[in-house]
């Protein structure tokens, strides 16, 4: 049986970063699915026939990683239709040996929520904004206002909305260095592997 590793969190709060690293670290598959949501909403038309019909070149598009996409993702995520056309690929996903880290928002409370390691990671929203406005080099206040406006969106909508798991370890990244952060996470994982 391959092992989860299921990483959520709000915008910008380092968990893209921790599951690349763990991924490299363990030898395991990484799924970055924010990406599926950004690609169903810079297809356009319909959301549903998108989420569907979503294919690896859509996964490619260089314009996934601007505020404007991860914005047309939110929006577009709140639909429970959309969510559950993206279940089975995130399913099929993880079934790889030897394992595979899934960084999202529900991973731990509704894709996987049976996962070996549940992790939430979290940083301030000023933190989390200085990061992404270096990131896209953009303002850090205009950052700030559109992190906000995405993780209210996600952490109230009624269908898999933005929360740590019940038994998910929370990791805060606010003043830890990205090699702090891995190691604690690293320390989660080698406590049940
Ligand atoms: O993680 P990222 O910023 O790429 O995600 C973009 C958007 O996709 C999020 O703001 C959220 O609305 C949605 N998303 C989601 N569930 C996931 C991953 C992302 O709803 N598992």
């Amino acid at each position: 049986m391959p092992f989860i590793i299921a990483i959520d969190g709000p915008a910008a709060s380092g968990k893209g970063t921790i599951a690349r690293a763990l991924a490299a670290e363990l030898g395991f598959h990484h799924l970055d699915t924010g990406l599926l949501y950004r690609a169903t909403g810079a297809k356009g038309g319909d959301p549903v026939a998108a989420a569907r019909g979503l294919t690896a070149a859509d996964l490619a598009r260089d314009d996934l990683r601007s505020a404007a996409a991860g914005q047309a993702a939110s929006r577009i995520a709140a639909i429970p239709e959309v969510r559950a056309a993206l279940v089975a690929f995130q399913h099929c996903f993880a079934a790889q040996d030897p394992g595979a880290v899934l960084d999202g928002r529900d991973i731990g409370t509704v894709i996987y929520p049976g996962a070996e390691v549940k992790l939430y990671v979290t940083a301030s929203d000023a933190v989390r904004a200085a990061r992404r406005a270096a990131e896209l080099g953009a303002d850090p206040d205009q950052m700030l206002a559109e992190l906000r406006e995405r993780d209210l969106r996600d952490s109230q909508r009624d269908v898999a909305p933005l929360r740590p798991a019940e038994d998910a370890v929370v990791l805060d990244t606010s003043t830890l260095s990205i090699e702090e952060a891995v190691a604690r996470a690293l320390a989660e994982v080698r406590r049940v592997r």
